[in-house]
Order: structure tokens, then C-alpha cells, then sequence
């Protein structure tokens, strides 16, 4: 049997004539870009998210820095995230002009470690962006506390959560903008790239509305800005998506659970860990083996019994090859549970449309390891 890591063609041949009817539609406008279906698909989201304003962009990383910009970060700034997080959430920093602070996670959840962050920050620090990595709330309460302990603006970076909650907090709810990508392998994912933002903020809205579009408020009119805009065709397949996001999350769940039971008890992994009371919404479905130097092997079994499984992600911020390229970046007290996390982690395959055979299949093969 071959189990895929992503279902993108099943996902799409379930809700087919929903996408297609929505696309046709912005065929048939004869507006693509800016156009009805990117302010019907804005709002959306802001009604979805339960914030005021939803504003598309290209990608999840441009929606990091706009954001920041939006926000009047500059050069000089520290930005504290965590040192396992996608590449990206660093890259958005310094494209933004602002120093990168790495610090650890915590050593079950894999989201950043606020007793971390507590240590790192210094009168330079000027934001905190905690990112809900695998489909887990990061500890939001907790940097809310620090963020206004030390008066700090705090970035959502949910590229991979859409849908999760925390135990008593929604995503949006302790932050000052959330930022999302619609790439294809997200929760939310639209055919190509894209990305939004969404906040309670007049401000952040209006002043990302402009940067995203030449800075332009109304034809003719310019001040700086970028071209980072989510086409209408996206915003098209988003909307058609949107309407099914939370049955989606609850088949990750519910294929999460099934590898949870039979996996239960295998020596040789660590399973990923649920804060209680929270919903994850298991983006990736990471496990870790306990011994870093059977991770390889373990990837290249299982990729030898059909299985494409993957790891997320195996070489931390600070040890790609070349680190920091001359820009502003400073680690700040150990990463130990980032590297082990980046030297242990693999996932398996993980989405909705998943089959109860292929899953078993998978958990089978991984019991059968070093048998
Ligand atoms: C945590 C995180 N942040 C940012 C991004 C960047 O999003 P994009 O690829 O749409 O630029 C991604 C995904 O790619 C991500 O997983």
C-alpha cells in the first residue's frame, strides 16, 4: 500500500463543484485581482475568525512583516520567537528589518516556552511572535502576561492552526494580529500561495491595506509599499473551503486519536502531546523518536514499506548552513529541546480524507520497526 502525506486531489474531488462553481464565477467577473471575490472571501474570514478586519495577502510570510510594519516595528527591534518554528517566522523578522531572537520550546508541546522568553527579553525587545506549530495553541495566556508585563506587541503566527483553541482562549483573543497562510499543504490551503491577516485593529488594517497594494488607499495615490495581494481565484477556492474547515479538523482529530491508540506503547517514539482542554488540530502529526540516531532509519523504512512520511523540521533556524548571514540574530539561553526536536521529529501522514485502512497501515509499519 502507498499512504500519501497530503490528500490535496481527494480534499478537492469532495467539495469539487463548490471550488469550481466559485471559480467559474470569478472567471465570468472579469475581475481578478482586488476584485468582489477577494472582499466577499475577506469577510469571510472576519467573520469566521471573530475579528473586525480580514485582510488577504500573498503569502503566510509577507502577512508576518506587513503586519510588522503595520505595527511600526523597525531596525533594531528585538523579536523574540522560538528556534523550531518553520523558517519563515525568522525570515518575516529580518525582512521586516528587526533582530531574531531565538529562544527554546517547551519539551512536550514543541511551541515556545514562555519561562524562555521571560529570560530573553531586555528593553530592546519590542514583540513576542509565538506560533501554534504543528496545529497546537502556543501558551497564550502566559505571553499575554509577558507582553504586558514589559509592554510588547505580540504576532500570532498561525499558519499552521487554523481552527485550534486554546483551553480558555481563542486564537486572536490575547494578541494583536493574527497572522495565516493559505499555501496548499495548510489546514486552510488554496491552490498556490496566499495568506491573510486579521485584528481588532483599525490601524493595522488600514495601514496593510495600503502596503500590500503599492501603497495605494485609491487609484492614483501612492506612498511606499509592496504588491502582496491574494488573487480573487484563491480567495475563490478559500471561500468554498472555509465553509468545511471544522469537519476537516475533526477527521485530523479523530485520525490523530487513531494513531494516539495504536501507537500507545511503542517504545522507541514519543507521541505528540495535547494540552488539556485545548484543540489541536494536528496540522502535522509529529511524533519524535527517543533516540535522535533512529530517525533517519525510521523515515527510510517507512518511506521503504510506501509510507511518505516526512519530518518538520529537521534542521533548526540557528544550524542552517550559513546562520545568520550577516543579519541581526541572537540565541538567547539553551536550545536544547529545539535541537532535540529538529534531530527527532517525524510526521506521519495526516489529513482529513485519510482512509481508517491507511492509517492502520501506518501505525502497523511503524510497530513492525526493529522487530
Ligand atoms: C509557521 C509558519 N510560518 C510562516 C509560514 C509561511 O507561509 P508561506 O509559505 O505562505 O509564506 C509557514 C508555512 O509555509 C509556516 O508553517
Amino acid at each position: 500500500m502507498n499512504v500519501a502525506f497530503y490528500g490535496h486531489t481527494r480534499q478537492y474531488h469532495g467539495i469539487k463543484n463548490e471550488i469550481d462553481a466559485n471559480i467559474t464565477k470569478v472567471l465570468e467577473s472579469g475581475q481578478y485581482v482586488m476584485g468582489p471575490m477577494l472582499k466577499q472571501f475577506e469577510a469571510e474570514l472576519a467573520a469566521y475568525t471573530g475579528k473586525k478586519y480580514a485582510i488577504g495577502v500573498g503569502n503566510g510570510t509577507d502577512a508576518i512583516w506587513l503586519t510588522m510594519m503595520a505595527l511600526g516595528l523597525k531596525a533594531g527591534d528585538e523579536v523574540i520567537t522560538h528556534a523550531n518554528t518553520f523558517f519563515a517566522t525568522a525570515e518575516a523578522i529580518w525582512i521586516a528589518g528587526c533582530k531574531v531572537v531565538l529562544v527554546d520550546c517547551d519539551e512536550t508541546t514543541r511551541c515556545i516556552d514562555p519561562k524562555a522568553v521571560a529570560a530573553a527579553i531586555t528593553p530592546k525587545t519590542r514583540a513576542i511572535i509565538p506560533v501554534h506549530l504543528y496545529g497546537q495553541c502556543a501558551p497564550m495566556r502566559e505571553i499575554r502576561k509577558l507582553a504586558d508585563q514589559h509592554k510588547l506587541l505580540v504576532i500570532e503566527d498561525n499558519a499552521q492552526g487554523i481552527d485550534a483553541r486554546g483551553d480558555d482562549f481563542r486564537i486572536g483573543e490575547l494578541s494583536d494580529a493574527v497572522t495565516t497562510s493559505f499555501i496548499i499543504q495548510k489546514n486552510l490551503g488554496t491552490f498556490g500561495d496566499g495568506g491573510a491577516i486579521y485584528t481588532d485593529n483599525a490601524e493595522v488594517d488600514s495601514r496593510v491595506r495600503k502596503l500590500r497594494n503599492h501603497g495605494s488607499p485609491k487609484r492614483d495615490h501612492h506612498s511606499f509599499g509592496f504588491n502582496s495581494r491574494l488573487d480573487d481565484i484563491h480567495a475563490g477556492v478559500l471561500s468554498a473551503k472555509l465553509k468545511h474547515i471544522s469537519e476537516w479538523s475533526d477527521l485530523r482529530r479523530k485520525w490523530a486519536a487513531r494513531y494516539d491508540a495504536g501507537l500507545k506503547g511503542v517504545d522507541s517514539i514519543v507521541l505528540p502531546h495535547q494540552r488539556p482542554g485545548y484543540r489541536h488540530v494536528y496540522h502535522l502529526y509529529e511524533i519524535e523518536t527517543r533516540n535522535a540516531a533512529d530517525r533517519n532509519p525510521l523515515v527510510a523504512y517507512l518511506n521503504g514499506k510506501g509510507i511518505d512520511a516526512k519530518t518538520h523540521y529537521s534542521i533548526a533556524i540557528h544550524q542552517q548552513e550559513g546562520y545568520p548571514w550577516g543579519k541581526d540574530a541572537e540565541i538567547r539561553g539553551s536550545l536544547a529541546n529545539a535541537e532535540k526536536n529538529a534531530a527527532s521529529c517525524i510526521s506521519l501522514p495526516m489529513f482529513g480524507e485519510l482512509k481508517a485502512e491507511e492509517v492502520d497501515y501506518v501505525i502497523d509499519a511503524v510497530k513492525s520497526w526493529k522487530k
